[in-house]
């Protein structure tokens, strides 16, 4: 098996407003297009989230949904279209360091019954945080776990499991065939920036149990420990389609609140 290898990705070092970076971020619709990310991603949600979309709608409060390392909020509001008439009642928060979600795309958002809202803020910020007020039903992430060392790892997701009751997460495959068809996107019309980090996502992407040993393993020694034990959440960490590694949580039983 490939060993992780993680690399800085070009596209975060880039200004929001880069030509450069927004063709990248062009491309990653095309590649998460091509990936199947948007059924992948709802077939993730659907298992860590269970029956609670359909339980949270009939209390008649809002299903609370973070997207963490949103990019352009693009692929959720995919989500959103296609989900809406299921789940009509979603608060949805979207989570980047850059400020990169359009007004238009939060007006798609209302457009198809969901209310979305940008939040401009290092994950790692935000994992530490601890506001009782602030609780989500799920946190959902898409090719953004493996930007993070173990221990940014293990910190992220012992933030999830502080501050939400399930996580889906959608990440590269580590797999000699993901990268082999990494070095081809070219194929889909992909500029240079999205051409190499492509490559080094598979490279730093995930396999087998990875994450489930890193959620088991806690935060890093000194850091807050979430309150629940890790027994108390169902793990399922599978592959899905040809080149995406998913790991979903899900809180059993509910916690106090
Ligand atoms: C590969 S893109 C994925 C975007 C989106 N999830 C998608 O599938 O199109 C990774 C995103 O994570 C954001 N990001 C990277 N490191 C971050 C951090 N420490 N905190 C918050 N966002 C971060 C980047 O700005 C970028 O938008």
């Amino acid at each position: 098996m490939l060993q992780r290898v993680l690399e800085p990705e070009t596209l975060d070092h880039l200004a929001p407003d880069d030509p450069v970076a927004q063709r990248s971020r062009r491309d990653l619709r095309r590649v998460n297009a091509f990936m199947g990310a948007r059924g992948i991603l709802e077939r993730a949600l659907s298992k860590a989230l269970g029956a609670t979309a359909e339980t949270v709608g009939g209390t008649g409060r809002r299903l609370r949904i973070i997207e963490l390392g949103c990019g352009d909020g693009k692929l959720m509001l995919d989500v959103a279209r296609h989900r809406g008439a299921r789940w009509p009642e979603v608060e949805l928060d979207l989570l980047d360091r850059q400020p990169i979600v359009e007004p238009a795309t939060i007006a798609a958002y209302a457009a198809a019954g969901w209310q979305a809202r940008p939040r401009i803020a290092d994950v790692l910020d935000w994992a530490a945080e601890s506001d009782p007020a602030e609780h989500w039903d799920i946190v959902v992430a898409n090719l953004f776990l493996h930007h993070f060392d173990a221990d940014g790892l293990r910190r992220l997701l012992a933030g999830c499991a502080r501050r939400a009751d399930a996580l889906a997460a959608c990440e590269p495959r580590r797999s000699r065939f993901a990268l082999g068809a990494a070095h081809l996107i070219f194929f889909l019309g992909a500029n240079a920036v999205t051409r190499r980090d492509g490559v080094l996502s598979v490279r730093a992407g995930f396999f087998g149990r990875e994450l489930s040993d890193a959620w088991q393993a806690g935060p890093p020694p000194g850091d807050a420990a979430p309150a629940e034990a890790p027994s108390a959440w169902r793990l399922d960490e599978y592959d899905d389609g040809l080149f995406t590694h998913c790991f979903c949580a899900t809180l059993v039983g509910g916690r106090d609140r």
